[in-house]
């Protein structure tokens, strides 16, 4: 960071010009979404001005959004996204949504096998108590900004090797003739709780859409139920509305 030119370069105060410099080094990619800022010590010696200096710096971004404090661990960067438009009307997958919007995708795993099913995902799947399902939990990652906690519950049928999704589950579904033709989407307003607000990023309380989906095969029968959780900052629903028949 060129903070030790903030003593010689031009007027105005101190905290301002470290707050740009911050700001710069946020916005241009120096510093990545979720890298912990240095202690507040080591940025005042380093950048030659007071603590109180660098603290009000640091509350303005805070304030601003691009940097979070989380209790007993420190300060972190938050890198804006650009919000995504996201179709209201087309069963598509995030991995394809992502693609066709020229970002990489890649997944963290939070949670990937056979388990059998909880009373919730038995009703929706519509499954017996001693069947299995397959779980895959992922934080969902696209040109390195997280934007979704994805929990996907499918029926062991379907994917019986859990470890082999290595990237698309729909993709690993159509291979098994299972990718879905329709599905329900019920999207609800949330706030983001820890751990996944550590997980995505952001701070706690920021605004998250949940998001449950329901896909059916073309035989009626449901293939996936997946709760998902988006960050606010990072996503436009849009859907096209036509004058009821
Ligand atoms: C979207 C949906 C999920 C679905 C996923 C599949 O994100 N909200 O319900 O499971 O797409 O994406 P992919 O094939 O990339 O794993």
């Amino acid at each position: 960071l060129p903070l030790e030119t903030l003593q010689s370069g031009g007027a105005g105060p101190l905290y301002l010009k470290l707050r740009q410099s911050l700001e710069e080094a946020i916005l241009s990619g120096k510093l990545n979404h979720g890298d912990a800022l240095p202690p507040e010590r080591d940025l005042a010696d380093y950048a030659n001005v007071s603590r109180v200096t660098v603290r009000k710096a640091v509350d303005d971004l805070v304030r601003d959004g691009l940097l979070v404090r989380r209790h007993g661990s420190g300060t972190f960067v938050v890198r804006p996204v650009s919000r995504v438009e996201q179709s209201l009307s087309r069963l598509t997958s995030f991995t394809e949504d992502m693609a066709r919007r020229g970002l990489n995708t890649r997944a963290e795993w939070l949670e990937r096998g056979l388990f059998h099913p909880s009373p919730d995902e038995m009703m929706t799947l519509g499954l017996a108590a001693d069947a299995l399902v397959a779980r895959l939990g992922r934080l969902r990652i696209a040109d390195d900004m997280p934007l979704a906690i994805e929990r996907a519950c499918v029926s062991a049928e379907f994917v019986p090797d859990p470890l082999a999704v290595t990237s698309s589950l729909y993709s690993e579904l159509e291979k098994k003739q299972a990718r879905p033709v329709r599905a329900v989407q019920r999207i609800s307003a949330c706030n983001i709780k820890e751990p996944d607000a550590a997980m995505l990023g952001v701070a706690v309380g920021a605004a998250g859409l949940s998001i449950e989906r329901v896909s059916y095969l073309a035989s009626g029968r449901v293939v996936e139920f997946t709760r998902s959780l988006y960050r606010g900052d990072a996503y436009d629903f849009v859907a096209e509305l036509t004058i009821p028949e």
